[in-house]
């Protein structure tokens, strides 16, 4: 599939930067709360028929130059014959500890309606579909159920610690190419908590199961890490950046093409404003041939439609010198 997104992926991009949300099919539409009203999410991420509908839904609505699966990094914990469900967060039934290492299976059919999903998607989407996995590391973390507990087991038992990343790496990968056989054009990997390793901790559970799933996948992939920006020299594939770090500066670092990085926070802003930085934006980076426009974390659930709209449609009107609007 040609498109701006692959083109930008690829290097290639000689038009307008593509635009996309993290989190746009979300809280903040008001046909999504219809749907959570009717159907837990549990429901709506396993049932391909819904899923489908609400991933389409900002493609539909804005016009956004992807669609990303609805569903979360966390699904895999029923393939690994766990039980998810959601509260505040991601909560999953019995939590992980290092007395189940040697003990887990994988059972890829539990995962069946997701890739479904996609199928459903591919009949008529007109857009390039991302897939997406959780990074080993943040894995872990729900798997474990928290964040300290999962430090505290990584620096008193490295190697049984090492054994679950191992696994969680092999059925991600499993995963990956799932979803790539079922037609996802681009996948990203969301390793969101990896920013607390140590550098050394970093290189073993975050970057190295980074290049062993990028490989697996095939297909242009995109890494989210918060503060990606202080190891962006290492990453293997296109870089998903916070504002923590301009975007010229990680131009200086890497090559790689660069999604992001606006603050979520910026669609409160007036609309006048939205459109004043988005230019800004877009114009900061020139032509460059490998950028992403996106937020650098997903939408937050009380933005106003009218400001997301806004935000693509600025985009989506960019003129590139000596060319028409795409
Ligand atoms: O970007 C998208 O629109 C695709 C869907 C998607 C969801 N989660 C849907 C979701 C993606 C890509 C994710 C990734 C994800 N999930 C991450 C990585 C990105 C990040 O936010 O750092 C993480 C850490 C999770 C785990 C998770 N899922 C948390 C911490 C929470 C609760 C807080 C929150 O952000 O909502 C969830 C819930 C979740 N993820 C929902 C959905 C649709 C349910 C809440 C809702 O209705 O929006």
């Amino acid at each position: 599939m040609s498109s701006l997104l692959i083109n930008a992926l690829k290097g290639e991009n000689q038009d307008r930067p593509p635009v996309w949300l993290m989190r746009q099919a979300g809280r903040y539409l008001p046909e999504y709360r219809e749907f959570r009203k009717k159907y837990s999410l549990r429901e709506l991420f396993f049932t391909p028929d819904l899923a489908a509908k609400v991933t389409k839904m900002p493609v539909d609505q804005f016009g956004v130059d992807a669609a990303i699966l609805f569903s979360d990094i966390t699904v895999v914990a029923e393939g690994l014959g766990l039980r998810l469900d959601f509260n505040e967060g991601p909560q999953i039934s019995p939590n992980v500890s290092p007395e189940c290492i040697g003990h887990f299976g994988f059972i890829p059919e539990k995962l069946d309606p997701i890739i479904e999903t996609i199928r459903i998607l591919k009949q008529d989407l007109k857009v390039p579909l991302i897939g997406f996995c959780g990074g080993p590391f943040t894995v872990a973390s729900y798997l474990v159920g928290d964040l300290e507990k999962t430090k505290q087991w990584m620096r008193e038992d490295p190697l049984t610690f090492g054994k679950l990343i191992d696994h969680i790496t092999a059925i991600s990968c499993t995963y990956l190419q799932m979803q790539v056989a079922a037609g996802v054009d681009a996948v990203q990997v969301f390793d969101s908590w990896a920013n607390v390793l140590t550098k050394e901790q970093h290189k073993i559970f975050c970057l190295n199961p980074l290049e062993v799933l990028i490989q697996a996948a095939q297909v242009p992939s995109i890494f989210l890490c918060a503060e990606s920006g202080s190891y962006i020299e290492k990453i293997p594939c296109a870089v998903s950046l916070d504002w923590t770090i301009s975007l010229q500066d990680a131009r200086k670092r890497t090559r790689q093409p660069l999604q992001g990085n606006l603050n979520p926070d910026f669609l409160f802003e007036p609309l006048d404003q939205i459109e004043k930085k988005t230019r800004e934006l877009i114009q900061s980076m020139h032509r460059d041939p490998s950028f992403i426009l996106n937020l650098g974390h997903g939408v937050k659930p009380n933005t106003p439609v009218n400001a997301v709209r806004c935000f693509v449609d600025v985009v989506k009107e960019f003129c590139i010198e000596g060319q028409s609007p795409a």
